[in-house]
C-alpha cells in the first residue's frame, strides 16, 4: 500500500479553545503507563466516572479494548507495541482536540515511544501518569494469569519477564498502586486537573 499524497490538512471551523469555552472545562490525555497488573485500567476507569459524575467530558482508552478493533493487526513486537503507542497517540490528540479529557491505559513500555507522543501534543495537554507497582505485586495479583503463562514460557515477550518495561524519567504523575487506595489515587489526579485549571 502506497502512502497517501494530494492531500492538504484543513483547519476546522471550530476549534479546540472554542470547544472549551462551550463546555466549561479544557480537555488533555491523562497518559497512563505500567506494568501489566498494575491497575492502570481500574485507575483509569475510576478516575473517568469521578469525572463523568463532575459533568466533564471524558473517555477511556484501553489496551485490551483497542487490541480487539482498531489495533486488531498488532502483536507484542517492538515494532508492533510502537505501532500501537503511535496510534494510540493520534487518536488520544483528536480526543483532545475534541474538548475531551482522554485516559490512555496501555502498558507502552518503551520510553522513546511515550516521549514521541509527547511531541504530539500542545505544552500541558500531555499528561504521563506512572502507575508504578513492583512487579512482584503485579504478579502475585496476576487477575489474568497471564505472568504464569509467561513463566511457563507459553507468551512470549511478555513485559516485566522477557520483554523490557522503561519506567518514565520525569511523570507529570507518580501513583504506587501498590500503597494508594483506588480513591485516593483517584483523588489525586483529579486535584492535579484542577490545580492546572484543565477542570
Ligand atoms: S503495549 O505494550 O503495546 O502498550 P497494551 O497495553 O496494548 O501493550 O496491551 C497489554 C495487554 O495485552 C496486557 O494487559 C495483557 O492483557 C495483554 N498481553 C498479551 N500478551 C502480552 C505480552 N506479551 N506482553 C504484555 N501484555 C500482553
Amino acid at each position: 500500500m502506497g502512502r497517501a499524497t494530494n492531500i492538504t490538512w484543513h483547519d476546522t471551523a471550530i476549534t479546540k479553545h472554542d470547544r472549551h469555552l462551550q463546555n466549561g472545562h479544557g480537555s488533555c490525555v491523562l497518559w497512563f503507563t505500567g506494568l501489566s497488573g498494575s491497575g492502570k485500567s481500574t485507575i483509569a476507569n475510576a478516575v473517568s466516572a469521578a469525572l463523568y459524575r463532575m459533568g466533564i467530558n471524558e473517555y477511556v482508552l484501553d489496551g485490551d479494548n483497542v487490541r480487539h478493533g482498531l489495533n486488531r493487526d498488532l502483536g507484542f513486537s517492538e515494532a508492533d507495541r510502537k505501532e500501537n503507542i503511535r496510534r494510540i497517540g493520534e487518536v488520544a490528540k483528536l480526543f483532545v482536540d475534541s474538548g475531551t479529557v482522554v485516559t490512555t491505559a496501555f502498558i507502552s513500555p518503551f520510553r522513546s515511544d511515550r516521549d514521541q507522543v509527547r511531541t504530539f501534543f500542545e505544552e500541558g495537554d500531555f499528561i504521563e501518569v506512572f502507575v508504578d507497582c513492583p512487579i512482584e505485586e503485579c504478579e502475585r495479583r496476576d487477575p489474568k494469569q497471564l505472568y504464569e503463562k509467561a513463566r511457563r514460557g507459553e507468551i512470549k515477550d511478555f513485559t516485566g519477564i522477557d520483554s523490557p518495561y522503561e519506567a518514565p524519567e520525569d511523570p507529570e504523575i507518580t501513583i504506587r498502586s501498590d500503597l494508594l487506595t483506588v480513591e485516593k489515587a483517584v483523588g489525586e489526579i483529579v486535584a492535579y486537573l484542577q490545580a492546572k485549571n484543565i477542570i
